[in-house]
């Protein structure tokens, strides 16, 4: 899936990707904060799920959209993507490269997390692979090291939101199963890490 969601491109666009249609929730805050911007959406939807795959694999396609961005004139680039903003953290991407700069999507919510908890449990809900990457919990503790960090894998979420399934009944029972998990170990504040959640 690959769209242009609004007017030319030639003074450059904000790229943003995902592996699906999660990040399609930044694009909506995207547009609501910067309306005159043109933006250039990239969804790996040939090759979701990121978030069950080897680090190495999140790694190659990650460099591989990344690329894809680069000809298509962006002038910044949203990973729109926990999976990948979790994982590429290590990967040197912007030798060379014609984007002058870049964001992920988990410091902002690592941010707003440690500034709101009151009893300082933090859940987050990831993929696989970010939970496996411990980058939430590396950064929370690089805020505060007393704040405890509960992670859960949600790996059905991705397949049952990429097939329409978000309202479902079947959703609801599977999201009560992963949630009974999160509220039992206490936290007061959950970070939704993977932006098809
Ligand atoms: N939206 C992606 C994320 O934020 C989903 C990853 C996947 O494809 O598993 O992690």
């Amino acid at each position: 899936m690959i769209e242009t969601l609004s007017g030319s491109i030639s003074d450059g666009a904000i790229g943003v990707f995902d592996s699906g249609v999660g990040g399609l929730t930044c694009v909506k805050e995207l547009i609501r904060l910067m309306p005159h911007e043109d933006i250039v959406y990239l969804g790996d939807t040939a090759r979701v799920p990121y978030g069950t795959r080897s680090r190495d694999t999140i790694a190659e396609y990650s460099r591989q959209d990344i690329r894809f961005m680069e000809q298509h004139n962006v002038k910044l680039l949203l990973v729109a993507c926990g999976t990948v903003s979790a994982v590429m953290q290590t990967v040197p991407i912007f030798d060379g490269s014609s984007i002058t700069c870049y964001s992920g999507v988990i410091i902002p919510a690592v941010d707003e997390a440690c500034a709101v908890t009151k009893n300082g449990r933090i859940g987050v809900l990831g993929t696989a692979g970010t939970v496996r990457s411990g980058k939430y919990v590396e950064y929370i503790k690089n805020i505060d090291s007393g704040i405890s960090v509960f992670q859960k894998a949600c790996p059905m979420f991705v397949p049952l939101v990429e097939n329409g399934y978000s309202s479902s009944e079947v959703t609801r029972i599977i999201a009560k199963e992963y949630l009974d998990e999160v509220k039992a170990a206490g936290v007061d504040t959950l970070i939704l890490g993977c932006t098809h959640y």
